[in-house]
């Protein structure tokens, strides 16, 4: 069985049937990365283009191995070393890879709405491997994966988002996805950076990180995206730690097996303090090795692979 949908473009228009679909497919795909040889069948024959214009350690890595070990030919294409630097617009670029006949192409784009842009535009099926401040569905499949593997469920799991929510797609994608599965999702972070309209988001906002975990059972620590913010939105970094970093005496306030959730990169002691990262409640890295086998999921469900 595959999606019945061409893309993945992000979570607001993924059901939590297709949700789970993806959770159980990318649980049955863990084992293939503990073999001596990593690899299956399963997506002979096909070739997906990761196309990045954006830097990415995890994402682009994983959905390469991803990639590999189902057997397909990846091509990895950055901004910086392609035609783009010659003045070669994203129209154009996605035209000449889809006249190569690709299968699917994963795209990462400062621009939000670059990859419905593409789904339009090309007949190959798009994956939106970060787009602007929108979406980062395949983070927000990862980051459920290892919430519903340790605690069984995301049923009535409570979640705190602490953080840049306003320019975060690891936010809203996490938002969009951890609702439809039942889950209850609180957000904290500097006035500053929440979305305008958060309160359309059908989750609760504290204004400090304290009163956003307590009691919780799942704490999402978010970067600063400076990258993406046009103007100071705190005085100092070491105001912002002072307010927002998850520390040992913050953590004390969760629930007693709390989860410490981080999509990467880390800016250590900004939002989390080193011990915390590094720490018996950090299932960070636990996210990164479910990251393959999520993307291996979504490749084979969107690429018509054999069983
Ligand atoms: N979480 C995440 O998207 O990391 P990268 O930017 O390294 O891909």
């Amino acid at each position: 069985m595959g999606l019945a949908r061409k893309d993945l473009l992000g979570m607001k228009d993924v059901s939590a049937e297709e949700i789970t679909l993806i959770l159980d497919t990318a649980e049955s795909f863990i084992e293939v990365s503990s073999r001596e040889i990593k690899k299956v069948p399963t997506l002979r024959g096909k070739t997906i283009i990761n196309l990045f214009y954006e830097a990415s350690t995890r994402t682009r890595t994983s959905f390469e191995i991803a990639g590999k070990r189902l057997s397909a030919d990846t091509i990895n294409i950055s901004a910086a070393t392609s035609s783009v630097v010659k003045g070669e617009t994203l129209i154009d670029t996605a035209r000449n890879l889809e006249a190569m006949n690709p299968d699917i192409i994963v795209i990462r784009h400062s621009v939000s709405g670059t990859p419905h842009l593409l789904a339009r535009l090309v007949r190959q099926s798009i994956i939106n491997a970060g787009d602007g401040t929108h979406e980062h569905p395949t983070q927000a499949l990862l980051d459920m994966m290892t919430i519903r593997s340790r605690l069984g469920t995301l049923k009535d799991v409570e979640v705190a988002i602490v953080g840049d929510i306003a320019h975060s797609r690891v936010a809203r994608s996490n938002i969009y996805g951890l609702r439809k599965m039942g889950a209850k999702v609180t957000v904290a972070g500097p006035a500053t950076m929440m979305p305008r309209d958060v309160g359309a988001f059908g989750v609760r906002v504290c204004d400090t990180l304290e009163e956003a975990v307590r009691g919780k059972d799942v704490i999402m620590m978010l970067r600063i995206q400076k990258e993406r913010q046009h103007s100071h939105l705190f005085p100092s970094l070491r105001e912002y730690s002072a307010r927002f970093c998850l520390t040992g005496e913050s953590l004390a306030l969760a629930a007693k097996d709390v989860l410490v959730m981080h999509p990467g990169p880390i800016n250590r002691g900004v939002e989390i303090a080193p011990d915390i990262a590094d720490g018996p409640q950090s299932v960070i890295l636990e996210q990164v090795t479910n990251g393959v086998a999520v993307r291996m999921a979504i490749l084979y469900l969107l690429g018509g692979g054999m069983p």
